[in-house]
């Protein structure tokens, strides 16, 4: 059976937590092969809402294993308290599986992500603040710390040893603080190690065994297309890779595997941040979107910028990431607009341009070229079945399919799981 990857198709918060739990109850492993605790999903279940961070949105879904694999980095302390936290509200959490490869977010991680954008001032990236950065960094450096070192305390200290070496150097020479202590960071990682214990596997040989044995296996990404510090809007971007191929190397799987390839897709478009958007607005129009979708960081609590739904970043989703699918998501937020414009071109310096600059001084300069597509009043919340939306609501979708490369295969007309148009099967 096949592996499909669930990504975000835009700058993050589509709505992949709720379309991963849709399918948790139909597949046997959710992985989350990238990011850290800088991502938030939402999950809606009945009246229950829960915020996830580190863990897949499969955790909630009994039939269901829940992975964090090893291109993930993790922060333990994030982890621990987000496990206890669903466990008091009852959610079984004892099949989660870490990889042992998984990276760690020290202490020192977090303090180097905040101080390097203090000393960034207006330059800064906007960063979540959660040290993902700065871990990725080190892995990338030969200096990471790994879910593994916490059960060898002489590799443990002397990792942390060559990790603080520069580091302290820099902190107080540079940035004029005080230095961090060897000892203490190891006495803070070791004393998560047996509490992490349980849930430590080699993932890598669990995920291909079970495709050997035709289970279903969901890889959830983090944060979208345009935040991929390989494909996004560099340097305004994360620092991993949530575009599709990061689902094989941040579990170790491989590309044949993968079948099925679902780009999450806002009906508009929203980004947490710095770095450009062409279609943002700073109007009455992005302050509705703002408010009726309650577009507010899950994470850091930051308003999102809004702004109307750009077709050329859809078609370049679906380029890079080869998508399959889309799910459109929040469909339901635009009810009420008399007209939608919809961004099917940019132009740079007068000229029109159908695909994304690779210059990043081009895509500053966008400006985007609007089509205006007729809008709806009808509530469209109770949807069922693509009928069911009025004749705009449909048209403005068949018209989203249509610039964006990929068949629409869901519409989200709520933040509920049964608030679901289902147009083809996923699986
Ligand atoms: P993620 O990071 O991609 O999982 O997305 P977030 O959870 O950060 O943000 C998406 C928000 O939209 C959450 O509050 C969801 O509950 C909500 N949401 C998801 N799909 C829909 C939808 O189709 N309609 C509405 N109104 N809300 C949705
Ligand atoms: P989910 O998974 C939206 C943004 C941050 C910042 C940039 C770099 O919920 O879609 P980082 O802390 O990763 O180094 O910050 O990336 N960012 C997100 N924006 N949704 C997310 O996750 C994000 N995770 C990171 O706002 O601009
Ligand atoms: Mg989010």
């Amino acid at each position: 059976m096949p592996a499909l990857v669930l990504l975000g198709a835009q700058w993050g918060d589509e709505g992949k937590g709720k379309a991963t739990d849709l399918l948790g109850g139909s597949v046997d492993y959710v992985v989350r092969y990238q990011g850290g605790n800088n991502a938030g999903h939402t999950v809606v279940v009945g009246d229950q809402k829960y915020a996830l961070h580190l863990l897949p949105s499969g955790i909630l879904s009994p039939g269901c294993t829940p992975v964090i694999g090893n291109g993930v980095v993790v922060d333990p302390s994030v982890l621990l308290s987000e496990l206890s936290g669903l466990n008091e509200r009852g959610v079984d959490t004892s099949k989660l599986l870490l990889s042992g490869n998984a990276h760690i977010i020290t202490p020192y991680n977090v303090t180097v992500d905040k101080v390097t954008e203090r000393f960034l001032g207006k330059r800064k990236i906007g960063t979540t603040g959660r040290g993902i950065g700065p871990t990725y960094a080190d892995k990338i450096n030969r200096v990471g710390i790994r879910v593994q070192d916490l059960y060898d305390e002489s590799i443990l200290t002397q990792k942390v040893e060559a990790a603080l070496d520069i580091k302290n150097q820099v902190l107080t020479k540079l940035y004029n603080r005080r230095a961090i202590a060897v000892d203490q960071v190891v006495e803070e990682l070791l004393a998560y190690a047996e509490k992490l214990r349980p849930y430590v596997s080699d993932t890598v040989l669990v995920l291909n065994q079970a495709l050997e044995e035709d289970k279903v296996v969901l890889f959830e990404g983090g944060q979208g297309t345009l935040l991929d510090i390989d494909h996004g809007t560099y340097p305004f971007v994360t620092s991993s890779n949530p575009t599709a191929g990061g689902a094989c190397t941040g579990a170790g799987v491989g590309p044949t595997k993968i079948s099925r390839v679902i780009g999450i897709l806002k009906a508009y478009t929203t980004r947490v941040g710095a770095g450009p958007f062409p279609t943002e607005l700073f109007d009455e129009d992005g302050e509705a979107l703002r408010r009726i979708g309650g577009e507010r960081g899950v994470t850091t609590g930051r308003d999102r910028r809004c702004g109307w739904f750009d077709a050329v970043i859809a078609r370049y989703a679906t380029r890079v990431n080869g998508l399959t699918d889309f799910f459109l998501t929040k469909l339901d937020v635009l009810t009420g607009w008399e007209q939608i414009p919809v961004c099917v071109a940019y132009e740079i310096d007068g000229k029109r341009v159908e695909e994304l600059p690779y210059s990043q001084t081009d895509f500053h300069h966008a400006k985007p070229v609007y089509e205006m597509l007729p809008g709806w009043n009808e509530d469209i919340s109770k949807a069922k079945s693509f009928s069911d939306l009025p004749k705009n609501a449909q048209a403005y979708v068949k018209a989203l399919e249509e610039m964006s490369g990929a068949p629409i295969s869901a519409i989200g007309v709520g933040p509920g799981r049964d608030e679901t148009i289902e147009i083809n099967s996923f699986l």
